[in-house]
């Protein structure tokens, strides 16, 4: 089997982020419920996670990072939290359902709502979401990678054009976290949300939300803390402030072990290896008539995701036939981003989404665009027959 969804969940994980989840089972109690050992050992595995989480994105202090879920909890944490009925956000067509509908939620509670439009390639610039601001808008809520184009938006430029009005900028980094080097401090980050399950390698489940260091988010969930049992309202300090419930701890544990991987190895070492082999897959693709491609392949800096079409044919139907004959594992479909293929006109067709992974070896790159040229192949045979 040839694994190329990684944009989906990363499959293979480093072996220790396993055996440090299983080894969690008989070591961790209920972080922040008491004193005892296992207790302890919960609390320490979130700290010393929360640590090297905010090594990794360049956070202030480990405060500043908040445990969810997944990337879609931590952007309805933040949505929810900041942008109220009277305030104008500005997000892209490029968006994810995880932006998209908690922001068409608050525009039906009175939220007015710009939507930046792409260029050919899926492109957002700069100057286009510049022209969308008004008075009252409160926030820039986008992508740092498109999970369809892999195109990368320049982040800093976009918190200068949010910052300068005084609007915050909320990123979803679902498609960049552990893949792309992300420094929320220099890119001007006020709100960072991430999931564990991709560019993370931890399990799934896991995530969170990074904050500046000063910006207060009234919580989504409220609930049991740990501490201050006798107060009506939820703490509101950072992290406590995000995380009501018992902590996915044994999910957590897995995380450590992979931010440790990811630490050790680099991401920047990731990321060059990663956009090899999605390279070495255009090269492979790009000469056949019938293939359009979505998505500047020539830029700098791309996460590692191709998206084609062959033709008019079925993207679902092409990933079967991938899958059937070839074990070749890719996503088809709308990808959870309806307005994207809308702008490219994939809305019946879809789209076949190939994504890499440090772990993927140039010889399955070399079979996946066999199976492409030869689906290709078919296909024209079947048009002109
Ligand atoms: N958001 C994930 C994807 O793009 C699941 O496939």
């Amino acid at each position: 089997m040839i694994y190329l969804d990684s944009a989906a969940t990363s499959f293979l994980k480093p072996p220790q982020v396993a055996e440090a989840v299983c080894q969690s089972f008989g070591h961790i109690g209920n972080a922040g419920r008491g004193a005892h050992a296992p207790t302890l050992n919960a609390s320490r595995l979130l700290y010393s996670t929360r640590e090297k989480l905010a090594q990794l994105f360049h956070a202030e202090q480990p405060a500043c990072v908040a445990f969810a879920s997944n990337a879609t909890q931590a952007l309805n944490t933040a949505i929810n939290g900041l942008i109220g009925p009277d305030d104008h956000v500005i997000t892209t067509v490029c968006e994810h359902n995880s932006v998209l509908r908690p922001l068409f939620r608050k525009e039906q509670e009175g939220t007015q709502l710009s939507i930046v439009p792409a260029d050919e390639e899926g492109k957002i610039h700069p100057s286009q979401l510049k022209a969308c601001i008004r008075k009252n808008t409160r926030a820039v809520v986008m992508h740092h990678a498109s999970n369809v184009t892999g195109n990368v938006t320049d982040l800093a430029k976009i918190a200068a054009i949010a910052h300068d009005t005084g609007a915050l900028l909320i990123v979803d980094a679902a498609q960049t976290a552990g893949s792309i080097p992300i420094d929320v401090q220099t890119m001007g980050i006020d709100v960072l949300c991430f999931t564990g399950h991709k560019g993370l390698l931890g399990p799934q489940g896991t995530g969170g939300i990074c904050v500046r260091k000063g910006l207060h988010i009234p919580p989504f969930l409220v609930g049991g803390s740990g501490v201050h049992s006798f107060d009506r309202e939820h703490p509101s300090d950072m992290p406590t402030v995000l995380e009501a419930g018992t902590a996915n701890g044994h999910g957590i544990a897995g995380l450590e072990a992979a931010l440790d991987f990811l630490l050790e190895t680099g991401v920047e070492t990731m990321h060059q290896r990663e956009t090899k082999l999605m390279h070495r897959f255009v090269q492979g693709i790009r000469d056949i008539d019938t293939i359009t491609v979505y998505g500047d392949m020539d830029a700098a800096v791309r996460a590692p995701i191709v998206t084609l079409n062959i033709g008019n044919a079925d993207a679902a139907e092409v990933s079967d036939i991938l899958w059937e004959d070839y074990e070749i594992c890719v996503r088809a479909g709308a990808h959870c981003a309806p307005l994207m293929h809308r702008h490219f006109g994939t809305e019946q067709q879809g789209a076949v989404r190939f994504s890499f992974s440090y772990w993927n070896t140039e010889e399955e790159i070399d079979r996946a665009v066999q199976a492409v040229r030869e689906i290709a192949a078919d296909y024209e045979e079947t048009i002109h027959a």
